[in-house]
């Protein structure tokens, strides 16, 4: 129990210190821990992650222990200062968090008494460790929720930017990854928009699940002093307190929602990386990635390399990594706290911190990257893309879809083999394979009407898109998550 003061009176402290701790939940206990044990045991490692929230909870703690008369007003004014004095100290590195403390709640309240003395020992009346930690987690991973939702609400304000600018970039559309139909770049990332609006209307969603304080939960059981659950719960911003105690200091549904909801993010993104590191390749040329935005090679000179979607992409397991690895942890714990639960932080934090830095990188790479346009509307108009609206014209002047169907597929063989485009055949070469054809049919099979006549509701057509944009801007002026 040494920490922050260096020599004699950090010796001094470092015995005082031993003893608090040792009071924790030393009192039944005749031996010393055995060191590995305390080290596998304990969780200051990455729980110091929320320390803040531990001391937020603390305040609201206390505040409502002395309105139910049950510390008085002196101990809770010298509570609350030793709390900001800890947290004051924490912030300028005058107080470090060290593996000397089992957890971050024993950090907080051994370093209370330590500064306070007797009024310390009074925190924590009527709460254990178990309703602390589920707090703890709560807030901190609310506040994740929060930050996700921000991050997520920019990117979507980037790529309705880019959509702006490129409702008559054309492009192929594709399927099985084979050129199919003509559609922009507005419309391609219009896709992405949605992917990306439902993954924070789950993150919403979330959010008014889990608000909920299971502060008061106790041990497992509830407490027989009179606390007032209503008013801590207000206190934190929560819309109340949780229902049941064993499910409040058990519960890490949230936390699987949450993952559940980040492994979506991820594999959007993973999606959309996939696509750019198509599009920046040499054969596609479609985009250039911003050179803030990719690395080069050690050995070849010409190369500029999309690592960044690369690693999105190959973070994306990681992220699932942690809601396996919590769905499983949690499938055979039985009712109520269990240690098996310290195991829901590591992977998580990991996990929130991996997509939090994938959203914010992605976005910037959006940002910057140029589109080769010409090249794009060149490659739509190079793989036949038209080829349904030539079937279509045929349809239009009284030939039934079948047949157009097969006189478009003849058509398409022929401009295979001579290595030209519908387009580029001549009135007098399309009459021979249907007398329906008329010098018309070259407007109906351009890029611009291939797209533009797509009207119906989520099509491509330009008049679609303006509505699109509108309903886009009203919504990410409307949405956030409120505490
Ligand atoms: N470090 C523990 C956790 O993360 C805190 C709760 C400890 N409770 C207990 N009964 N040992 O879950």
């Amino acid at each position: 129990m040494r920490i922050f003061f260096e020599g004699k009176r950090r010796k001094q402290i470092g015995q005082e210190r031993k003893k608090i701790m040792a009071q924790l939940w030393g009192g039944r206990f005749q031996k010393e821990t055995d060191k590995l044990v305390y080290a596998f045991n304990a969780s200051i490692g990455f729980d110091q992650k929320f320390f803040h929230e531990d001391v937020m909870g603390s305040r609201a703690h206390v505040k409502m222990l002395c309105k139910q008369g049950i510390v008085t007003e002196d101990e809770k004014n010298e509570i609350l200062k030793g709390l900001d004095s800890i947290e004051k100290d924490v912030e300028d590195g005058t107080l470090l968090i060290t593996e000397e403390y089992e957890d971050i709640h024993s950090f907080v309240e051994a370093n209370l008494i330590d500064r306070i003395g007797d009024a310390g020992k009074k925190l924590h009346t009527g709460r254990s460790r178990n309703d602390q930690v589920a707090l703890d987690m709560r807030l901190f991973t609310r506040n994740q929720v929060k930050e996700t939702d921000e991050l997520l609400k920019h990117f979507l304000e980037t790529i309705e930017a880019v959509m702006e600018e490129n409702v008559d970039t054309y492009m192929p559309g594709f399927t099985h990854l084979q050129k199919a139909q003509p559609v922009t770049l507005a419309h391609h990332l219009g896709a992405y928009f949605e992917m990306f609006k439902r993954d924070r209307l789950r993150l919403y969603d979330i959010h008014e699940r889990m608000n909920y304080c299971p502060l008061g939960s106790g041990a497992l059981a509830g407490t027989t002093y009179p606390l007032d659950r209503e008013f801590t719960a207000k206190e934190l911003g929560f819309y109340g307190p949780t229902n049941n105690s064993m499910d409040g200091v058990s519960d890490r549904d949230y936390l699987i929602e949450f993952l559940a909801a980040l492994s979506t993010v991820m594999m959007h993104l993973s999606r959309f990386s996939e696509e750019v590191i198509i599009w920046n390749s040499n054969e596609y040329g479609f985009v250039e990635i911003d050179d803030a935005y990719s690395t080069g090679s050690s050995i070849m000179p010409q190369k500029k390399n999309p690592d960044i979607a690369e690693l999105v992409r190959g973070k994306t397991g990681r992220v699932y990594g942690a809601l396996t690895s919590l769905l499983t942890t949690m499938k055979g714990i039985p009712l109520a706290y269990n240690k098996d639960m310290q195991e829901d932080k590591e992977l998580a934090f990991d996990a929130m911190d991996t997509v939090k830095g994938c959203i914010a990188l992605f976005d910037g790479m959006l940002a910057t990257m140029k589109f080769h346009k010409e090249t794009m509307a060149v490659s739509a108009m190079k793989g036949f893309t038209n080829a349904t609206d030539a079937a279509d014209y045929l349809v239009n002047n009284g030939v039934p879809f079948r047949d157009a169907h097969g006189i478009i597929g003849r058509i398409v063989l022929y401009c295979l083999d001579k290595g030209i485009t519908i387009d580029e055949m001549s009135l007098e070469e399309l009459q021979e394979f249907a007398p329906e054809f008329k010098e018309d049919i070259y407007e109906a099979i351009s890029l611009e009407t291939c797209v533009n006549k797509r009207l119906t509701i989520g099509a491509p057509g330009a008049d679609v898109m303006k509505d699109v944009f509108k309903k886009n801007r009203e919504y990410l002026d409307n949405s956030g998550i409120e505490n």
